[in-house]
């Protein structure tokens, strides 16, 4: 299986209405597809995780990256996993990831992980073991 996490910036204009279809419709795709993950929003930007199957994670990859809902999308890490890091979730969203809000911006606008994102993805990634998958 392939996991991809990314960072991009969320178009301005969109509200929590938006959020929540995104995420309605994000679900019910991934279920269908067998994909699972974790999105995070600050406002301004997203990053997400998504992991599953090779062809079904770049296919939904590109379906999002044409998504006019926001651009600039970064590739932070790519890796080929065994094990899934949100099996339970087709996809998590965590609206009390706000404590991190300052983190993702400085991460998407330097849109390379380094030694500062540490926490950031340490708490990211736990999202998933709190679904006692
Ligand atoms: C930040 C962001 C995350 C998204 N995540 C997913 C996702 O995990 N799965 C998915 O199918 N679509 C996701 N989408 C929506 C896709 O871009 C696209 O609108 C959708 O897959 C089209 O589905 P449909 O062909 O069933 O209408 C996301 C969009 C954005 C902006």
């Amino acid at each position: 299986m392939l996991s991809v996490i990314y960072v991009s910036v969320a178009d301005p204009g969109l509200a929590p209405a938006d959020i929540a279809s995104l995420v309605g419709k994000a679900q019910a795709n991934n279920a269908r597809d067998a994909l699972t993950g974790a999105l995070i929003y600050n406002g301004q930007n997203f990053m997400q995780l998504l992991e599953g199957p090779v062809a079904r994670v770049e296919a939904c990859l590109a379906r999002i990256r044409a998504d006019l809902r926001h651009n600039g999308m970064i590739e932070i890490r790519r890796r080929l996993i065994d094990e899934r890091e949100f099996a339970a979730f087709s996809m998590l969203y965590s609206p009390l990831f706000r404590d991190h809000d300052a983190d993702l911006s400085r991460l998407a606008a330097r849109g390379a992980l380094d030694a500062q994102d540490g926490r950031l993805m340490t708490n990211f990634l736990a999202l998933g073991r709190a679904g006692g998958a």
